[in-house]
């Protein structure tokens, strides 16, 4: 995705800059020319302009081929990238393992399938300029023997023969030109290919909130949903009222992250049914707008490099310095942020880095509860915590007033004492557990 949105539009940028207006100067110097010399002897114009199919011919056959071409050099690209930055961001893993060497040696087998594409791509190329170079010599030449013929037989004068050779480089020297911005249209199209494709994503459905936003609660009616054949939920039912806690567990890689993404409307081709409810009765379809209604701390580090300050208001843009600082106290995480020499404007680096992992926890649910949505979720977000935070951080989220409905995934049965219910997902359906 990186690549397509630098190099790519980076291709196409240059092309609508550079290339385009290049090839209308060619066009025009051609078209200018042709009729000059038309102008003065019709047939020799049009024998000056004789190289022209054959310059079509060879861009058209070799133009296909270069496409494909092309698209093997930015997919080889995008593959060396992300294994770099992967093996940058993962510095860690790869020292710890002591897998510096594989690392080495699997950058250079990308690096070398990389230089493959781009040599054969710069060979074909190459081809195309000798054999287009061949074909303007040789024009050239017929060019002046043709002349010279015409000369011999008195068809034409000296003075029109010295036009004719002047005038038959320039209508050839554009014609070659022309042929040499192949390549880099070829690119162009390429590129603008696999911009294209990104546009083909249909964009998700986003619907005006038309429910009253407090007090909500969710109803789940026959969901199924699954990231390939194989379904992940099935026929799934559950009803969260407002105002309650509902702990989510079962068992790793048994949907529960999942069961989240399809409340926050993240995917599409989902079956049944999700919609939010308030204490009025009305009732909204989940879609991208429902998102309005939800807090969500997803599960794993997700902070982005810049200051604490900067992280939280994330979680709204116009909030208050008051409100950075009561979420923060809530997430009982004021008291190590005040700690620290730069306060909130203490600058972490990307995914946390530079903060442990509990404290990016803490900030992490800190920019959910700025939010002052109704409905929390929130998907382990205080495993990293030691017991006694964990709960001081839930009952920080309990005497939030109005309180907010809250689903709330955990592996740890001493969180399920602040719940006023459990859910289990087993064998794609949900449970209701005693608690
Ligand atoms: N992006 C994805 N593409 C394909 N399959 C996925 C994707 N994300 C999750 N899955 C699969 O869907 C299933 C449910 O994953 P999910 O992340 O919902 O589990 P989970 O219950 O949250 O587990 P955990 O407790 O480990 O976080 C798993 O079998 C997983 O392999
Ligand atoms: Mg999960």
């Amino acid at each position: 995705m990186v690549t397509r949105l630098s190099s790519d539009a980076g291709n196409v940028a240059d092309g609508i800059v550079t290339v385009i207006p290049t090839i209308f100067r060619l066009i025009i110097e051609l078209v200018a020319t042709f009729f000059t010399l038309f102008y003065y002897e019709p047939r020799l114009a049009i024998f000056a302009l004789s190289i022209a199919p054959i310059v079509a011919v060879v861009c058209f056959l070799l133009g296909r081929k270069l496409k494909v071409l092309q698209v093997k050099v930015q997919e080889t690209e995008s593959a060396y990238r992300s294994f770099m930055q992967e093996s940058l961001s993962n510095l860690l893993v790869v020292k710890a393992f002591a897998n510096e060497q594989y690392s080495t040696d699997k950058l250079v087998e990308l690096r070398d399938e990389r230089f493959y594409w781009v040599l054969k791509k710069s060979k074909m190329g190459i081809i195309s300029s000798t054999i287009m170079s061949i074909s303007f010599q040789l024009g050239y030449i017929a060019a002046f023997a043709f002349g010279a013929i015409q000369l011999s037989r008195k068809v034409i004068t000296y003075g029109t023969m010295s036009v004719f050779l002047t005038l038959v480089n320039r209508i050839q020297a554009p014609v070659m030109s022309l042929a040499q911005y192949v390549p880099k249209v070829v690119n162009i199209l390429a590129s603008a290919g696999r911009i294209i494709e990104i546009q083909d994503i249909p964009m998700e459905e986003k619907l005006e909130n038309h429910i009253e936003a407090e007090n909500i609660g969710i109803n789940i009616n026959n969901l199924t949903f699954g990231y390939t054949e194989e379904e992940v939920l099935e026929g799934a039912n559950i009803q969260i009222r407002p105002g309650e806690f509902v702990a989510i567990v079962g068992e790793s890689g048994i949907g529960k992250t999942t069961l989240v993404r399809l409340i926050m409307s993240f995917m599409s081709e989902v079956g049944g049914c999700i919609e939010f409810n308030n204490s009025l009765g009305q009732v909204e379809k989940a879609n991208a707008g429902t998102r309005n209604f939800i807090s969500y701390v997803p599960q794993g580090n997700t902070l982005f490099s810049g200051t604490i300050r900067e992280n939280v208001r994330m979680g709204r843009l116009d909030c208050t310095e008051e409100e950075i600082v009561e979420a923060l106290t809530m997430a009982s995480g004021y008291e190590f942020v005040s700690e620290l020499p730069n306060g909130l404007d203490t600058v972490i680096g990307e995914s946390g880095h530079g903060i442990s992992e509990g404290q990016a926890q803490r900030i992490a649910i800190a920019r959910a509860l700025v939010r002052k949505a109704p409905f929390l979720i929130l998907d382990e977000a205080t495993s990293s915590l030691d017991e006694k935070t964990e709960l001081s951080v839930l009952q920080g989220i309990q005497n939030i007033s109005p309180r907010p409905t809250c689903l709330l995934i955990t592996h740890r049965r001493s969180v399920l004492k602040y719940c006023d219910r459990e859910i289990c997902i087993y064998e794609k359906k949900i449970f209701e557990q005693l608690i």
